[in-house]
């Protein structure tokens, strides 16, 4: 966790990766060929990060509401996702990155649930970089799940209602082992969140930039970095208990 104020380089960053559409639109494009661009954007992204020095990267890569879009996008979505994680589970080991998922995957198809419970197991050891791809995820889904998983807890007696706290239920979350994003940047000139990381990012930095997935690169990221690290984060203080060091 960093403290108020504190670190330049934000230790996790999460991206709503959007535009791939709009992207191949302005191309006469089908939308799959925008999203096999955004598969190269996300590669470009994940060797950028590891030069910046940001150590936990998570995408939003499909959501639960994604499976509305028409059966044929989301038949070439999940094809994309079995050729990328069987190029890059190589890319993974040669480079020592943690591989983790976050969302409700066991709803996912089954070639893909295999390829992911191999590279998060041939990663597993890894602990310099972390990448974690958030698939069939969405907040409401995982306070839903988690709050499940607490309430029977409960019942079985290995959790206390009286030990109820922020800290004991966000272990819960698909996010237990991970650091709360830092800095949550969005593509493509929207401005929400669509039920990512809601509690996660309590208390993250926001950028928001016009660039299409697609398009965006090291260059990008960057500037969201340096834009990070312009950023007071106060944490409910004031600037001048930050200016003196308070906690
Ligand atoms: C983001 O791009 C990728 C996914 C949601 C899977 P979009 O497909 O949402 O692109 P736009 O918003 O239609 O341009
Ligand atoms: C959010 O993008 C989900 C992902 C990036 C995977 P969408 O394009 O699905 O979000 P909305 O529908 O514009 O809010
Ligand atoms: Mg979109």
């Amino acid at each position: 966790m960093s403290s108020p104020g504190s670190a330049r380089i934000p230790q996790h960053v999460a991206i709503i990766m959007d535009g791939n559409g709009r992207w191949a639109r302005q191309r006469g494009l089908p939308r799959l060929e925008g999203h096999r661009r955004g598969v190269e954007a996300v590669r470009t992204a994940m060797n950028a990060a590891r030069e910046i020095g940001i150590r936990y990267i998570t995408l939003y890569a499909f959501s639960v509401e994604n499976w509305k879009r028409p059966a044929d996008e989301v038949g070439g979505l999940m094809g994309l996702l079995e050729y990328y994680l069987r190029q890059e589970l190589a890319t993974f080991v040669r480079d020592g990155v943690r591989f983790r998922t976050i969302g409700r995957t066991d709803h996912m198809p089954a070639g893909v649930r295999q390829l992911l419970r191999e590279t998060e197991a041939a990663t597993r050891h890894f602990t310099a970089w972390h990448f974690i791809l958030a698939l069939n995820y969405g907040a409401r889904s995982e306070v839903a799940d988690a709050a499940r998983a607490y309430a029977a807890a409960v019942a079985a007696g290995t959790e206390q209602l009286t030990d109820s706290s922020w800290e004991q239920f966000s272990r819960y979350l698909y996010t237990a082992d991970l650091p709360d994003p830092d800095l949550i940047i969005r593509t493509s000139g929207e401005t929400r969140l669509s039920n990512f990381l809601l509690l996660q990012g309590a208390y993250a930095e926001f950028v928001f930039t016009p660039v299409l997935w697609p398009d965006f690169g090291k260059a990008d990221l960057q500037a969201a970095v340096d834009e990070y690290g312009r950023r007071e984060r106060r944490y409910g203080l004031t600037a001048e208990q930050i200016k003196s060091g308070a906690q």
